[in-house]
């Protein structure tokens, strides 16, 4: 099959991972038989740079053409860089904020794994994270606090700043089935994170989240206010399957949980809507300071482009094929440098990249030899 990705390798370490990340897909395309495209495209400082603003609405239109969108990072230095003396909606992020509103991409999901490879590096007591945890965050992208009007004015010579959160029942329920359903292929259990006890915001998401619920019998649902929610991510996080939230908590809380794993640069993220378009992009940000030093570590871009064939291209084996390849390099001891450990050995960027596509061609290979055995077998 033919596919066309938007590339948006943005600020920073972003055109690196992303370059790896495309390294890894074209090795996919290679061993099944698939043609990916890239149109790529500028979007943060690097747009700014060029045309004055972080994303154009050209490009938004030609990403709109895309199949999907697969991006690094964006955003600088916040002290030194000239990009943050602009006006807020002229900066790199804002790029990211309008790119998601105008792809409507409004269910982000962020998975938080404890690898068993680098369980190590979790900073939790051992007896707390003992057989792992897996849980995503799946957080809404494209409304509250986010997106509600938001003014500076002056009153009787006091400065006042108002930004506002706002939910309709509608917002509530897309996102609220699309936590449901990705809760029904994993634990079937959702936890929904709110402030009930003070936001009227939080009170209709309870009571809509409780509505949808009702389409799905099998998933256990839960509450949570949201400051206990912070809490719980690191006295048990095992506890979690999937935490369903608004937007600025799930802002706040997959930060937390990717820390909880130790390992940020592992981590992938979803952005995704109504259509088969999706974003995808690691959970980290753009390291301006280790930019181009062959130092990030391209893991999670690659797993966000796994994500990308699994959600965007329902490509489910050459997805499993992504993970499996890094997970048999961790496992063969390699490390980048801030995962490296004792004992391991020390990659930069670009050798890691090489090793999982390596390690996919060998993954797929093993499946072809298995099924011609079980043919030779059956015969
Ligand atoms: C994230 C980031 C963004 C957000 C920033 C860069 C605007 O923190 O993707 O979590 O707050 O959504
Ligand atoms: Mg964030």
């Amino acid at each position: 099959m033919n596919f066309k990705i938007a590339a948006i390798a943005g600020d920073g370490i972003g055109p690196e991972i992303v370059r790896e990340a495309r390294k890894v897909l074209d090795k996919i395309g290679k061993e099944y038989g698939h043609t990916f495209t890239y149109e790529e495209l500028l979007m943060g400082g690097c747009s700014i740079d060029a045309y004055g603003e972080p994303l154009t609405d050209e490009t938004l239109e030609k990403a709109k053409k895309c199949d999907s969108v697969l991006l690094g990072a964006v955003g600088g230095n916040v002290g030194q860089s000239s990009w943050y003396q602009l006006e807020p909606d002229k900066r790199p992020e804002a790029g990211l904020l309008k790119i998601r509103k105008g792809l409507e991409l409004y269910a982000n999901i962020r998975p938080a794994v404890l690898f068993d490879e680098l369980s190590g590096a979790c900073p939790l007591k051992p007896e707390l994270t003992e057989g792992g945890f897996d849980f995503v965050v799946m957080r809404e992208l494209t409304g509250g606090l986010y997106f509600g009007e938001r003014k500076t004015v002056e009153e009787n010579g006091v400065v006042k700043a108002i930004d506002t959160l706002t939910y309709d029942e509608n917002e509530i329920r897309r996102i609220a089935k699309w936590g449901f359903d990705v809760a029904m292929k994993r634990n079937k259990k959702v936890c929904s994170v709110d402030k009930a006890n003070v936001l009227d915001s939080s009170r209709l998401w309870r009571k809509v989240v409780r509505e949808v619920a009702k389409d799905y019998p099998e998933v256990e649902l839960s509450d949570m206010l949201v400051d206990n929610c912070a809490m719980q991510l690191v006295r048990d996080p095992k506890q979690f399957d999937v935490i369903l939230t608004e937007n600025m908590f799930g802002d706040i809380l997959s930060d937390e949980a990717s820390m909880v794993t130790g390992s940020i640069g592992m981590l992938a993220s979803a952005s995704l809507g109504a259509g088969s378009l999706g974003l995808y992009e690691p959970s980290h940000g753009s390291a301006p300071d280790i930019a181009g030093q062959d130092k990030a570590n391209p893991i999670a871009t690659i797993l966000s482009a796994a994500m990308m064939l699994r959600y965007s291209f329902d490509l489910e084996e050459e997805a499993d094929a992504v993970e499996n390849a890094v997970k048999q390099v961790l496992k063969d001891g390699y490390r980048t440098v801030d995962i490296m450990s004792e004992g391991k050995t020390q990659v930069g960027t670009v050798q890691m990249g090489d090793l999982i596509c390596e390690n996919i061609v060998t993954v797929h290979s093993n499946k072809q030899k298995k099924a011609t055995q079980e043919r030779e077998e059956k015969s």
